[in-house]
C-alpha cells in the first residue's frame, strides 16, 4: 500500500517498530536506525474539524515552595528508597522496563507490599500475562509470613484499556499497576496488542486518568535482547519516571536504576539479589567484595559508579603468552576498546610489549562497567601480571587515563573517595601524574 489513505477519518502510516520513525510508504530499511522489515501499519484518527482553542489560565513562577500538594509515600526497603528519593508520588506516573523474567513483577510485588503495610491504599493490579493466582503465590512466596490484609488490593485480568480505565473509574483506586504495556490494546486502534502506537496510545490514556484522579499508574514493559530496545525512549515523554532492572537472569544480582526521575535524580540505583523470597536488599555489597578480594592476591580493587552510586569493584586481570598471529583481548564486564586503550597507554609510556600476551579481564560479580573511573585498576592489573608481581594490598585504584599518559580525575572522584574502606590506602590522580609512576608501586 503506497501513500496516505484517507477513510472513515483513518490515516494509514507505517511506523518503524524499533526507532518510531513515520513513514506514509512501508519501507524496506529504516532511515534513522538502519534496521530492516521493520515497518509496521499503524492508524491515526485524523482530524478532520477545527480543534476548538480556549485561553489557559496562567501562574507565576516564583520563589518559594509550590502550593500543589505533593504527596509521596515513603518506602522502608532503602534499596528502593534510594532509588526513588522521596518515595512514590501520589499521581505521578511510573514506568518499569527490562527484559523479562529479571523480576519487574516481583519488585513491583513488593513494593505494594511495602506501601499498604504502612498506608491505608487502595490498589488495583491489572494483569495480562499471568493469572490473578499467580500475582497472589508470587506475593505468598516473597513474603509467606506477612499477614498484611489485602482486601484493598484487587487483581484483574484484562487487557483491554477501555475496560481497565471504566473499572478504575468506578472504584476510585490510589494506584494502579499494568503488567505489563505489552499485552494491553485498545479498540480504537487497529494495530495489534504490542505493536509501538498501542503501547503509546495505551500509555498516553493511562497517563491522562493519573493526572486526572491523582492516581499513581506504574507500567511494566518489557524489552527483548537485541528487540525492540527502542520503545522505552517514546514513553519516556509520558511518563514521570523511567527505572529499570537489570542484572544476569542466570545470575542473583539485580541491579534497580533510575533514567528518568521528575521528582529526583537519577544518580543512584539499588542493589538486589534474587532468593527464595523475592528480591532482597543487598546491604552488604562492600564487605561481600572485599571478601572475594581477599582470596585472589591478583585482582585490583576499585570503585566504580553503577548509575552514580560509588560501588566497590574487584577487576581480574590476566596475561598469557600469545599462541595466536594476533593477540587476544576478552574481556567481560568491561568494554573491550578502554583496555585496547589503557594496554596502547601502558606500551607507549612503560615500553612494555604487551602484544606478545593474550590479556584478560573480568569483573566478577555480574557488573557491566561503562566506567572509566577504572582505567587506573586495568593498568595497575596488567603492569602487575606483566612483572609477575602482586598489587599492594589493601589498596585502591581510581583514576581515569588520558592518551597522553596523563592520569585525570575520574567522574564524580569525591563521592567514589568516601567509598574507600577504612585501612585501605588510595591511589589516583592526586598520588600519581602520570601513568609512568605506576611503576614505583611495585619495587
Ligand atoms: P518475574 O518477576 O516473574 O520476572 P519478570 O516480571 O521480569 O518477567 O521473576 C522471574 C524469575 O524470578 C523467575 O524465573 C523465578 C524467579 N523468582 C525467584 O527466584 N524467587 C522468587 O521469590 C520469585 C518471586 C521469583
Ligand atoms: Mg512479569
Amino acid at each position: 500500500m503506497n501513500g496516505i489513505l484517507f477513510s472513515n477519518l483513518l490515516c494509514i502510516m507505517f511506523s518503524c517498530s524499533a526507532c518510531w520513525y513515520s513513514s506514509a510508504t512501508k519501507l524496506g530499511k529504516c532511515p534513522q536506525c538502519g534496521a530492516f522489515g521493520s515497518f509496521v501499519q499503524v492508524a491515526h484518527s485524523a482530524k478532520t474539524s477545527k480543534s476548538k482553542h480556549t485561553r489557559k489560565q496562567w501562574s507565576v513562577l516564583s520563589a518559594g515552595k509550590s502550593t500543589v500538594t505533593s504527596r509521596f509515600r515513603t518506602l522502608a526497603n532503602t534499596e528502593l528508597q534510594r532509588v526513588l528519593q522521596q518515595g512514590v508520588k501520589q499521581g505521578g506516573i511510573y514506568l518499569l522496563w527490562w527484559e523479562p523474567g529479571i523480576g519487574k513483577s516481583t519488585i513491583i510485588v513488593q513494593i505494594l507490599q511495602d506501601l499498604i503495610s504502612h498506608n491505608d491504599m487502595h490498589i488495583q493490579y491489572f494483569t495480562g500475562e499471568e493469572q490473578p493466582n499467580q500475582i497472589k503465590d508470587r506475593r505468598e512466596r516473597i513474603n509467606p509470613d506477612d499477614k498484611t490484609p489485602l482486601q484493598k488490593t484487587q487483581i484483574y485480568h484484562s487487557t483491554h484499556i477501555e475496560d481497565i480505565l471504566t473499572t478504575a473509574e468506578d472504584q476510585h483506586p490510589d494506584l494502579i499497576v499494568i503488567d505489563s504495556i505489552q499485552t494491553i490494546y485498545s479498540e480504537h486502534n487497529d494495530s495489534s496488542a504490542g505493536s509501538p502506537n498501542q503501547v503509546k496510545y495505551c500509555a498516553e490514556k493511562l497517563s491522562e486518568f493519573g493526572k486526572k484522579h491523582n492516581c499513581t499508574i506504574i507500567i511494566i514493559g518489557h524489552v527483548t535482547k537485541g528487540g525492540e530496545i527502542a520503545w522505552p525512549k517514546y514513553l519516556e515523554h509520558i511518563v514521570d519516571v523511567v527505572l529499570y532492572l537489570e542484572g544476569d537472569r542466570f545470575g542473583q544480582l539485580r541491579f534497580l536504576r533510575g533514567q528518568k526521575n521528575r521528582f529526583g535524580h537519577t544518580d543512584d540505583s539499588g542493589i538486589f539479589e534474587m532468593t527464595l523470597f523475592g528480591l532482597q536488599p543487598v546491604y552488604d555489597i562492600k564487605e561481600r567484595i572485599l571478601q572475594a578480594a581477599s582470596t585472589m592476591p591478583w585482582s585490583v580493587l576499585s570503585i566504580w559508579l553503577d548509575n552514580g552510586r560509588p560501588v566497590i569493584t574487584q577487576v581480574e586481570v590476566l596475561l598469557n603468552k600469545t599462541k595466536y598471529k594476533f593477540p587476544q583481548r576478552n574481556c567481560i564486564g568491561v568494554d573491550n576498546k578502554r583496555v585496547d586503550m589503557v594496554i596502547a597507554i601502558l606500551e607507549r609510556y612503560l615500553k612494555i610489549n604487551i602484544w606478545l600476551f593474550d590479556v584478560f579481564v573480568n569483573v566478577p560479580g555480574e557488573f557491566d562497567f561503562r566506567d572509566s573511573g577504572i582505567d587506573l585498576a586495568i593498568a595497575a592489573g596488567i603492569y602487575s601480571q606483566y612483572t609477575n608481581q602482586t598489587v599492594p594490598k589493601d589498596t585502591i585504584f581510581v583514576g581515569e587515563l588520558a592518551l597522553s599518559g596523563k592520569i585525570v580525575t575520574s567522574r564524580l572522584h569525591a563521592k567514589r573517595v568516601k567509598e574507600v574502606p577504612d585501612g585501605f590506602a588510595l591511589q589516583d590522580h592526586n598520588n600519581m601524574k602520570y601513568i609512568v609512576e605506576i611503576k614505583t608501586l611495585f619495587g
